[in-house]
């Protein structure tokens, strides 16, 4: 009898003590080890891993379509009618303060620019961008769809 109530003790003891391990493991496969998420600064990668190129570019056949999605989507508005400034700078002179490359000129739309110009990454169609872009290059040539009079 009394090795049997030993017995009972033990199995008991042994299924606590495994119930506990359990527990451990599992708490000790959710929490990371303290740091881990707060690693520093790292080297970048050795490549650029895409580029974005303006699907549109040198199509005229978009220009129109441009000119339309910047005054549709009120760049106007901040940036003047036919882009001559007004609240935001121009975007028809030849000074660019975050590049007038069609790839910067998509970043400061689709990421926004640090004093005031918001981000359209999450609002517009990556196509509709691009194609303000091109409208944005072709201010101040002969192909300016609906110039300034
Ligand atoms: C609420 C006003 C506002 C609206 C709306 C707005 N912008 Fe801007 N934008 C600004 C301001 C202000 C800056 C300058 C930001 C800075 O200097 O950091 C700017 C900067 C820019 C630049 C960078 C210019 C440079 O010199 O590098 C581009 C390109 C641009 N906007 C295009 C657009 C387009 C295209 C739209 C419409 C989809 C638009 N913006 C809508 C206010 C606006």
């Amino acid at each position: 009898m009394r090795a049997l109530i030993l017995t009972a003790l033990a199995a008991a003891v042994a299924a606590m003590a495994a119930c506990n391990g359990d527990n451990t493991s599992v708490a000790s496969a959710a929490t990371p080890p303290p740091n881990a998420y707060f690693v520093g600064p790292q080297p970048g990668p050795d490549r650029t891993f895409y580029q974005v190129q303006n699907p549109y570019h040198g199509d005229k056949s978009v220009l129109a379509d441009g000119r339309r999605l910047f005054v549709w989507y009120n760049c106007a508005g901040c940036h003047g009618d036919h882009a001559g400034g007004g609240m935001g700078p121009s975007l028809r002179d030849s000074l660019w303060y975050y590049g007038g490359d069609e790839a910067s000129i998509f970043a400061s739309i689709t990421e926004g620019r640090q004093h005031g110009m918001p981000a359209w990454g999450s609002k517009l169609p990556e196509g509709d961008i691009w194609k303000i872009v091109t409208y944005i290059k072709s201010l101040r040539t002969p192909d300016e769809p609906d110039p300034p009079r």
